[in-house]
């Protein structure tokens, strides 16, 4: 598994204003399907292309598309939702893949209530979308469904990432690559990331 940190100017500057504690539930929006428009056109940079030949204005031309079958994305419920319209906005051809899981506030681990897959799913690449990566044990349970469905090219958007997370993660699924605006510094005592964003299911949906 590789952790790519995208810390492009623009991704950090919209970062930076969505940690800020003034930020509206609007503006949380926005910058977080911005942000995911940064991070999918980086994480689709190793997508397969292949030659196909077309009719152009002045007569036939060899042009590059992205081959096999239209990737899937899979917001996790609730606060995934918050970068799905970014992502679509650069694969609108996307198929929606959900999954509802939210995590116990004692024992920090995820609990599954609703999923509902694309079909075909086994043959397209997914792209989990959640603003954050804490413990952890959300994604890895992502993973886990998803490989039980057939699901062998997997990648993961993140806005903010805790190290204890990407760790757990690593040792469960070596093969899932994580992109992230930023691997942020710990854990506190509740799981929340530190400096983090707070609740940003909360900030999202008010
Ligand atoms: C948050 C976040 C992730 C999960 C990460 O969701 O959006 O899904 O926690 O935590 P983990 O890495 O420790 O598993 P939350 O449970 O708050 O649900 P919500 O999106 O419905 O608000």
């Amino acid at each position: 598994m590789a952790v790519y940190v995208v810390d492009h100017p623009l991704v950090k500057h919209k970062l930076g204003r969505l940690r800020e504690v003034d930020v509206t539930v609007s503006e949380f929006r926005a910058l977080s399907n911005e942000i995911c428009r940064l991070l999918t056109y980086e994480a689709t940079k190793s997508l397969a292309t292949e030659k196909k030949t077309i009719q152009g204005w002045a007569g036939p031309v060899t042009v590059d598309q992205i081959k096999g079958k239209k990737a899937t994305v899979v917001p996790i419920l609730r606060a995934g939702l918050g970068m799905l319209d970014g992502l679509l906005d650069m694969i609108p051809g996307a198929k929606v893949s959900v999954v509802g899981m939210f995590r116990n506030e004692e024992t920090l681990e995820p609990v599954e209530y609703y999923v509902k897959l694309a079909k075909n799913i086994d043959e397209r690449t997914a792209i989990i979308i959640d603003p954050m990566l804490a413990t952890g044990g959300t994604l890895v349970a992502t993973i886990d469904l998803l490989k039980k469905a057939g699901c062998k090219h997997i990648v993961g958007l993140f806005l903010v990432a805790a190290p204890e997370g990407i760790e757990r993660v690593t040792k469960a699924h070596p093969d899932v690559d994580i992109y992230t605006a930023s691997v942020d510094e710990r854990l506190n005592e509740h799981g929340y990331i530190l400096p983090g964003l707070g609740d940003a299911g909360d900030k999202i949906f008010g």
